[in-house]
């Protein structure tokens, strides 16, 4: 709809309303069978009880949050229902077949507290209230004509955003097709400045879209310690990515290497086992790759180890183990490879005796850093290039988990590789937690970033498929409160691992790991997009609190839910004002049409409240690729952010990582298969922020020569001071259709060695590079191409 169709709507419907205003009016809740039942509650009012008028053409009020996302989430027979003077009750059933009730409460309508669910034949017993209004054929209330008004406004307002926000850069080019270049004059007050966070760019890194094993993880070997599962997924199981010349491989659990490695092959003799890797393994000629594999054979086994191509030629040399122990025994050996493969598999021939073998596993000596155990070294320098203040790990969803039991566990993922417990991955596949919290804070300490382990609240997923007491579906679950204590301990034990000397407890398991020194960690999360319930705030609480009174030091990292808005957020933030938590996890995805016109966001906050961390965001279009068009926006939204680094210290974009092939979700930051990484715009705008942060925010404003505000706000500026070197630094984001000619003449830099760096393409261009060109004169005037970042280096000497 047009913006000036709609704005004359929004006039008549006030107008008319206005007109035959009564002091009350009946309303009504309800809902239609559209979108498969998952459209919510609507409310309707109506001056006679006869005539109903949907408020906001049926605009959803409520809508069911039961059940894992995708096909559940419906809502049937909906009764809104006066609970008491201020507050509203929702009763709903989930289903057509009215098994389960849901019930929701609000003040307003418009925030609405986390749902409950019932079975309907409990309802019956226990609430014979709610099931009486159940069974009220339309429960109709009589309310003041103010309350309905505050309702359309409601509706109006958000009908007004979503035009707003569906402008891109297509539309806003078609619209203004006959835009002429634009002049800007910039100023800089160096006498105002203030102290922004020397965090502000950080990294988040979820194991989702095969991030981890398959991805950043060097591992070559998929399925190693043949513990998959069809808990990873259904159709697979402990011979999945093994191939055997029998073609049944024998998998037996009686002798395991340790327990929480239960399962191994038993070879038979002349029987050959091949591994594919994760979609092949990648050699390149002269490179060399440690094999490393747990054997047992009472009888003088021995195998035959040699990597080949998928015709079955050869690609290294081959490695003979003389295997002769009935208890099982590591062997080490290294391959060269001759020849340059991308679909290698690893070949293990069992030529004398039944043979056992078990956690084989296959790494390129050259990881990042060289570390054992370690990370694909072209993924790792990627990230690192970012020059990230901070690493978050090892997800959002992730770290939450699939139900209690599939919560992360930071304890499963450390010590050897075969003593370290697998899990399932809620995105899909399987965690073999090779890649655990040593390597993640080894990896920090390399890049020079913080380490920001986030755990779970007590609580998992709110969509999780279980709940451990109820089994329904998409009901936030909890940890037992017996448990907590035992919960919570593995939380301190965690700083304990991290930071305490090497003599204690933990320590000594990070300094065994390799590692004497403390970590030094700083920041923890408690908590991902949980929803603000009783059960997430008692959890938190205990937690936060048993943290602060131990660890003082550690920043305790809050979590307000998924969304710029809404109950969570709000919740949320009173929550975590109330327990005065120093800092809350922020995330939202967004058109870019949302991050253009909130550059405003952060400048309402309170100062005094709990600091921000942007944990996620991204600018999401149609398609959700990573392009320009997203990237400028990010980069002109993150202009508003540095200007707001006194109150948001962190931020990170996500998701980082995403293999090819393997991504359930876009758009992501880098994208990679196992010889090329894919570095996006989106990559490009966080690593010119990365390069060219500062510790000091000086004010600036642009002044543009065009009266219309929607020009004016794809301009945007942010001035820095880089505290080590005293460069100062210009950020500015053209995103219009024209070029803008910024007049720099205040600025006086005529005597200073400027470096220039530009990144610019059409919006839907994909394959963008930053350019820098040195020692720049700027004459006063800059150009800022269209559709285009570019950042001044002013160099301090
Ligand atoms: O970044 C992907 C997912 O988005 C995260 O796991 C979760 O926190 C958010 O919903």
């Amino acid at each position: 709809m047009k913006k000036g169709l709609l704005a004359l709507l929004f006039v008549v419907s006030v107008m008319s309303a206005f007109a035959q205003q009564p002091d009350s009016v009946f309303v009504k809740g309800y809902t239609t069978g559209k979108n498969e039942n998952k459209n919510g509650l609507h409310i309707a009012y109506s001056f006679d009880g006869k005539n109903w008028i949907s408020i906001g053409n049926e605009f959803s009020f409520l809508r069911s949050d039961y059940g894992r996302w995708g096909s559940s989430k419906k809502m049937f027979d909906p009764v809104l229902v006066k609970n008491s003077t201020t507050e509203w009750a929702c009763y709903f059933f989930t289903e057509a077949e009215h098994k389960v009730v849901g019930i929701a409460y609000s003040n307003d309508l418009v925030l609405w507290k986390p749902q409950d669910y019932f079975l309907y034949e409990e309802v019956k017993t226990r609430f014979p209230v709610i099931n009486k209004a159940l069974n009220s054929a339309a429960v109709v209330h009589k309310q003041p004509w103010s309350f309905i008004q505050a309702l359309i406004n409601h509706t109006d307002l958000e009908a007004y955003r979503n035009m707003q926000y569906s402008v891109n850069a297509q539309s806003f080019a078609e619209k203004n097709a006959t835009l002429k270049p634009v002049n800007v004059s910039l100023s800089v007050n160096m006498g105002n400045k203030k102290k922004i966070s020397d965090k502000l760019v950080g990294v988040f890194f979820e194991d989702l879209n095969y991030a981890a094993d398959g991805g950043l993880y060097a591992e070559l070997i998929q399925n190693r310690d043949f513990e998959y599962t069809s808990n990873d997924r259904r159709e697979w199981n402990s011979t999945s990515y093994w191939k055997s010349s029998n073609g049944n491989l024998k998998i037996e659990s009686t002798q395991p290497v340790h327990k929480n490695n239960p399962h191994y092959a038993v070879l038979q003799k002349d029987e050959q086992l091949q591994n594919e890797g994760f979609d092949g393994i990648a050699v390149a000629a002269g490179e060399k790759y440690n094999l490393s594999l747990f054997v047992r054979s009472a009888n003088k086994g021995s195998l035959s180890i040699v990597l080949i191509d998928s015709n079955g030629t050869k690609v290294s040399n081959e490695i003979t183990i003389a295997a002769n122990t009935s208890n099982w025994k590591q062997y080490l050996a290294v391959f060269t490879a001759n020849t340059t493969v991308k679909h290698a598999r690893l070949s293990i021939t069992a030529k004398k005796q039944e043979t056992a073998v078990d956690v084989v596993s296959l790494f390129p000596q050259k990881t990042f850093r060289n570390r054992k155990n370690g990370l694909r070294a072209d993924l790792a320098q990627a990230i690192a290039d970012i020059k990230p203040r901070f690493m978050r790990f090892p997800g959002g969803c992730l770290a939450h988990g699939n139900g209690i039991d599939n919560i992360y566990r930071w304890k499963n993922s450390i010590g050897k590789l075969e003593e370290r417990k697998p899990d399932f991955n809620l995105w899909g596949y399987h965690q073999t937690m090779g890649l655990g919290y040593y390597e993640y804070f080894q990896f920090c300490e390399d890049i020079g970033a913080e380490p920001l382990p986030v755990l779970a609240a007590g609580v998992p997923c709110q969509n999780s498929s279980h709940h451990h007491q109820t089994g329904i579906a998409g009901q936030q679950g909890g940890i037992p409160l017996n448990e907590m204590d035992a919960y919570i301990q593995d939380i301190l034990d965690l700083i304990e691992w991290a930071n305490a000397d090497k003599n204690t407890t933990w320590g000594k398991l990070r300094a065994a790991a390799g590692h004497p020194a403390p970590f030094n960690l700083k920041y923890i999360g408690i908590g991902n997009e949980d929803l603000i319930s009783e059960v997430f705030k008692e959890r938190f609480a205990m937690i936060y609190k048993a943290i602060k009174a131990k660890y003082p030091a550690i920043t305790v990292i809050g979590t307000v839910g998924p969304f710029y808005e809404g109950s969570d957020y709000s919740f949320g933030w009173d929550f975590a004002s109330k327990l005065e938590v120093p800092m809350v996890d922020e995330h939202y995805y967004v058109p870019p049409a949302w991050l253009i016109n909130n550059q405003d966001f952060y400048d309402k906050y309170d100062r005094k409240k709990s600091k921000v961390y942007l944990g996620e965001y991204a600018a999401h279009v149609r398609g959700r690729p990573n392009n320009m068009e997203t990237a400028l926006a990010e980069a002109l939204y993150l202009c508003s952010v540095e200007r707001n680094g006194d109150v948001v210290e962190m931020t990170s974009y996500a998701p980082l990582l995403a293999k090819e092939g393997h991504t359930q979700w876009n758009p992501d930051m880098i994208y990679f298969n196992n010889s090329e990484i894919k570095l996006t715009p989106g990559y490009e705008v966080q690593k010119m922020f990365g390069n060219n942060a500062g510790e000091e925010y000086i004010e600036s404003s642009v002044t543009v020569d065009h009266g219309n505000a929607d020009v004016q706000k794809r301009i945007a500026t942010s001035v820095v001071k880089d505290a080590k070197t005293g460069d100062l630094i210009i950020k500015l984001v053209n995103l219009l259709p024209v070029e803008t000619t910024v007049d720099v003449k205040d600025l006086n830099l005529s005597n200073y060695n400027i470096a220039k760096t530009v990144l610019q393409g059409n919006p839907d261009e994909k394959n963008v590079k930053p350019v820098t060109t040195t020692d720049v004169v700027l004459n006063n005037k800059l150009v800022l191409p269209k559709y285009s970042f570019t950042v001044l280096r002013i160099k301090a000497n």
